[in-house]
């Protein structure tokens, strides 16, 4: 008889006792217990947060806008608006308490508590308190507008492409 066959007879001779199933248990539980801890304070100090779009981004090229475009971007949250070669970039969030407005020809109207305002944003009627902000508007070297949430500029400061 081999070495081996005396060692694997060594072993399959002992008996199971209750303490070790015990123990092996034990030792499950703790390991277990360790791997969900860890686990959880990762999941803990990895950061959730969303910071949302950026506040510049870009809309493509001026020829995507022809002339007479009022278009709302509803994600960006902008409306890009477009007069013969001039163009802006005006929120579309109502100064009320902040639903999307929708866009028209004649201008804005929002339709939580019925605010109106006119082509550039003026209010002209119900709770809003204040007109829609212009966003900056520019051209980068790649030949694409973009707009600068970030960037409130004078309502009427058109962009001319
Ligand atoms: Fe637009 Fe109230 S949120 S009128």
């Amino acid at each position: 008889m081999s070495e081996k066959d005396n060692a694997h007879e060594v072993e399959s001779s002992e008996p199971i006792t209750r303490r070790k199933v015990l123990a092996w248990l034990t030792s499950m539980g703790i390991l277990g217990s360790a791997i969900v801890s860890v686990f959880s304070n990762f999941v803990f100090i990895k950061p959730r947060a969303t910071y949302g779009l950026p506040t510049r981004f870009s809309i493509g090229t001026p020829n995507d806008y022809p002339p007479g475009t009022r278009i709302a971007l509803g994600k960006e949250r902008v409306a890009i608006i477009r007069e013969g070669e001039k163009m802006a970039a005006i929120s579309i969030t109502c100064t009320h308490l902040g639903c999307i407005v929708g866009v028209a020809d004649t201008g804005f109207a929002c339709p939580c508590h019925g605010s109106r305002f006119d082509q550039d944003g003026n209010v002209t009627g119900g709770p809003a308190p204040r007109p829609l902000p212009w966003y900056e508007l520019s051209l980068a070297p790649n030949g694409e507008l973009e707009v600068d949430k970030g960037k409130e500029i004078t309502p009427g400061k058109w962009f001319t492409v």
